[in-house]
């Protein structure tokens, strides 16, 4: 009961701001139509058991603004961003620091050292697990603002084209990287970049096999490019926390298609 209060307050909220969720969280039907209650109900009993039963605060909230969608709450720590998805250009997390791990930069003060909190102390579990094994991981790469994604689009797009470019950088707004949630990883195996060849480093299967243990990730999977829209990134790791990370590991997913599935079990 207490999560139907929850979900009918919420959607209260969405039609107080006139948002739409990305997935129609509107869902209190039941209110106006009873004769609909049974069915609803019936429906979340079989579901106490589904993995992908999430809370509707998990779920993007979208307003489409300007022809985009556009993420009306960048702060949930599982926001889905990618190309059909962005984030507000004003958009900074409240909450960055900087992750107590080794950086391909060393000690320079930049803001790609940064992470929000939640993420930040993963990530350092996550360094210090490795290396127990053996295994030294350097940080390349975390928060990025809307200003810094636009020149790094703009750096590529100036080499490459616009068109190849977008197949590895996001456009400004659609990258994970102003989430503060999000982390390219390597290591001197590769000398400190971030490239294919990562994938078959200690490091890289490492991090492929242990990442979802600490909350993180692959979040742009090789042979899920024409779902992600991006291609095969070895390096990018995404914090979701390790509940949704061990579900998306241990059923071979992507975060959009983890997404789609939670939406089927509402
Ligand atoms: N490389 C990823 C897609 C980004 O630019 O956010
Ligand atoms: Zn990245």
């Amino acid at each position: 009961m207490k999560k139907k209060h929850l979900a009918t307050a919420f959607a209260a909220v969405l039609l107080l701001s006139g948002c739409q969720s990305q997935f129609n969280v509107s869902g209190d039907e039941n209110q106006s139509h009873p004769e609909k209650k049974a069915t609803k109900e019936e429906k979340v009993d079989k579901q106490t058991s589904n993995e992908f039963s999430i809370p509707d605060s998990a779920f993007n909230v979208i307003k489409e603004i300007g022809g985009k969608k556009i993420i009306q709450n960048p702060d949930n720590m599982y926001a889905l961003v990618n190309k059909t998805y962005a984030l507000p250009e004003s958009y900074i997390p409240r909450d960055l620091v900087r992750a107590n791990v080794s950086y391909s930069f060393g000690d320079a003060q930049i803001e790609k050292a940064l992470m929000r909190k939640e993420a930040a102390e993963a990530l350092a579990d996550m360094f210090n697990a490795a290396k127990q094994e053996n295994i030294e991981l350097f940080a390349v790469s975390g928060y990025r603002s809307y200003v810094r994604q636009e020149a790094v689009f703009n750096n590529d797009a100036a080499k490459k084209g616009i068109e190849e470019a977008k197949k590895l950088v996001a456009v400004p707004g659609e990258s994970e990287h102003q989430t503060g949630l999000t982390m390219d990883i390597s290591a001197h195996s590769v000398n400190l970049d971030v490239v294919q060849e990562f994938e078959n480093t200690a490091e890289g299967k490492w991090l492929a096999d242990n990442a979802h243990k600490y909350g993180f990730i692959l979040r742009y999977p090789k042979g899920k490019e024409t779902i992600t829209q991006y291609e095969y990134e070895p390096w990018h790791f995404r914090y979701v926390g390790k509940k949704y990370a061990t579900i998306i590991y241990e059923n071979n997913l992507t975060l959009e298609e983890f997404f789609e599935r939670a939406h089927e079990a509402k």
